[in-house]
């Protein structure tokens, strides 16, 4: 058995310290690869972090199971006790073009329960962190869970190639509501449908991309669901709605499959 709030303060103190790292190191930058194509790409700042984090999970928890954005994949569809979801570098393109608006994010089950969630806003050193016993906090702060607003009150987030591919309406969604934002990074998104400044968030993300995002958004009150309305596979490629609970009944209502 392992103690949930040690859990919760190792994951915080983990990335905390990636952060700082990160922030330290971001101006040198030498080795950028391309993944699966020009803009999918991989630094040494994202594959240092994840070591180091891989490295703590396996110190202090070592019979987890750790699905990391840069690790050889495994190919689950369940997973009992302890799941690390690691995001070394959420906005790797960010990272390189703007050396800002990227983060790092950790998100923990067990089994199907969530445990805790982490995103760490690099640049701007605020930490969102908690879960469904804890609540969430920006630091230390309490996070009050976001206005219900209608659709036409709010601004969208989207990942910029669904948006154009337009498959769930997204055109008409975005027509819909007060505008569209794109901040080239999930973790981002979804602190800001957290803190209010967006009401919802569109777009099609891998496990580490939306772990720690559905946990402490869920944590609020948000529903964070496929775009057809069913639950998330949390170890497959998901078209995700983040959405406070009115926007996501409108958008589910403007959208065609
Ligand atoms: C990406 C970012 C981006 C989202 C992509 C993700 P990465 O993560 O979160 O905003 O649209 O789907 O893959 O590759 O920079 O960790
Ligand atoms: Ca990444
Ligand atoms: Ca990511």
């Amino acid at each position: 058995m392992y103690d949930e709030k040690q859990l919760v303060s190792r994951v915080t103190t983990w990335v905390l310290a990636c952060a700082e790292y990160a922030r330290q190191n971001v101006e040198q930058i030498q080795d950028i690869k391309q993944k699966s194509g020009e803009y999918d790409l991989v630094t040494n700042l994202d594959t240092t972090i994840e070591a180091k984090i891989e490295a703590q999970i396996h110190k202090h928890y070592p019979d987890a199971l750790i699905i990391g954005e840069e690790a050889p994949k495994q190919h689950l569809t369940t997973a009992q006790g302890l799941t690390f979801f690691v995001d070394p570098i959420d906005g790797t393109l960010n990272l390189v073009k703007k050396r800002d608006c990227f983060a790092i994010m950790i998100g923990v089950y067990d089994g199907e329960r969530p445990i805790c969630g982490a995103i760490m806003d690099v640049m701007k050193n605020q930490l969102y962190w908690g879960g469904p016993n804890i609540g969430v906090y920006c630091n230390d702060t309490p996070v009050t869970p976001p206005e219900d607003s209608l659709l036409k009150d709010g601004l969208v987030g989207v990942s910029w190639r669904q948006f154009l591919g337009n498959r769930f309406n997204e055109i008409k969604i975005a027509q819909k509501s007060a505008g569209i934002r794109v901040m080239g990074s999930a973790g981002l998104e979804f602190i800001e449908i957290m803190n209010g400044k967006h009401i919802a968030y569109l777009a099609t993300l891998n496990p580490w991309d939306f772990a720690a995002g559905q946990i402490l958004a869920e944590s609020l009150g948000l529903k964070v669901v496929k775009t057809d309305g069913n639950r998330l596979n949390r170890f497959k490629t998901n078209h995700i709605i983040a959405a406070t609970p009115t926007a996501y009944q409108q958008i589910r209502r403007l959208q065609h499959f």
